[in-house]
């Protein structure tokens, strides 16, 4: 198993991915790659929602504690759902640790801004590693109004170098820079002694992270940060198009895939 210790000490990009289920994450597990987020875009990748703000608490355990069992050399990151933190501090250090204690997660990410700092610095303290994620946090889209680049002026890049800066000093392991100008992503990772792990963060970062769907090609959309490694949805077009067919054709099962118990009289 990795630990977030480890983590630090790799020369090569970290790789990260996301996984919501046991078989997913055995396939991300084997592959080699370093962390498995069970991040809250379960909503729209994995639960049928348009956003990640129906996401539970419950979700997010049950999606946890699954990948958790199935993982066994990459570090699991549990992503802290909307308004399982944030609301009251203690209530967001208990979920935090539920994460730890209950569904097997190594860390927990939660999406930052100035009122996470003290919450990682608390988090840290009681010994649950926390991941800080900046830029386009997705739990915010109803006050930014869309998906759109963070830190594309002057005054919103410093701001994420300071935020970044304070959540480092406050004991966050690793920082997730998502959809920011990729010198603003540069900037902030020579700033900090932690890793940074970018989406649609361009190269400069100390790792990269996708959403599964849209690294394997098994969703109908992926946003243009992202690139399709595979076309999983085809393949499984393929193989559910062909099990139809050979139903409906007669052509399985054949007796190849049965059993007659023959000392059965008279049944059929
Ligand atoms: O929920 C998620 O998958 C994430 C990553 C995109 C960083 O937060
Ligand atoms: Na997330």
């Amino acid at each position: 198993m990795t630990t977030t210790r480890g983590l630090r000490e790799g020369d090569d990009p970290i790789t990260m991915l996301t996984a919501y289920d046991a078989p997913t994450a055995a396939v991300v597990d084997e592959a080699g790659i370093d962390v498995i987020l069970v991040g809250d875009s379960m909503g729209n990748a994995a639960l049928g929602y348009d956003s990640t703000l129906p996401v539970t608490m419950a979700d997010v355990e049950s999606r946890t504690a699954a990948v958790a069992r199935a993982a066994e050399d990459a570090l699991v990151v549990a992503d802290m759902p909307f308004l399982s933190f944030g609301v009251d501090e203690a209530e967001s250090v208990r979920n935090a640790g539920l994460l730890l204690k209950e569904a097997s997660a190594d860390a927990v990410k939660i999406e930052s801004g100035p009122h996470t700092v003290e919450m990682t610095r608390r988090m840290t303290e009681v010994g649950i590693p926390v991941m800080a994620h900046l830029g386009l946090t997705p739990q915010h889209v109803n006050r930014l109004g869309g998906y759109t680049r963070q830190g594309t002026d002057q005054d919103a890049a410093e701001e994420i170098i300071d935020l970044a800066g304070a959540h480092a000093e406050a004991g966050a392991f690793a920082l997730v820079l998502e959809h920011v100008p990729a010198n603003l992503a540069g900037a902030v990772t020579e700033a900090l002694e932690i890793p940074t792990i970018g989406i649609g963060a361009g190269p400069n970062c100390d790792g990269q992270v996708l959403v599964i769907n849209d690294a394997v090609g098994f969703g109908e959309w992926s946003p243009p940060f992202s690139e399709q490694f595979g076309d999983v949805r085809g393949e499984m077009l393929d193989a559910v198009a062909a099990y139809r067919d050979a139903v409906e054709s007669g052509a399985f099962p054949t007796e190849e895939h049965s059993h007659v118990q023959s000392d059965l009289d008279d049944l059929y």
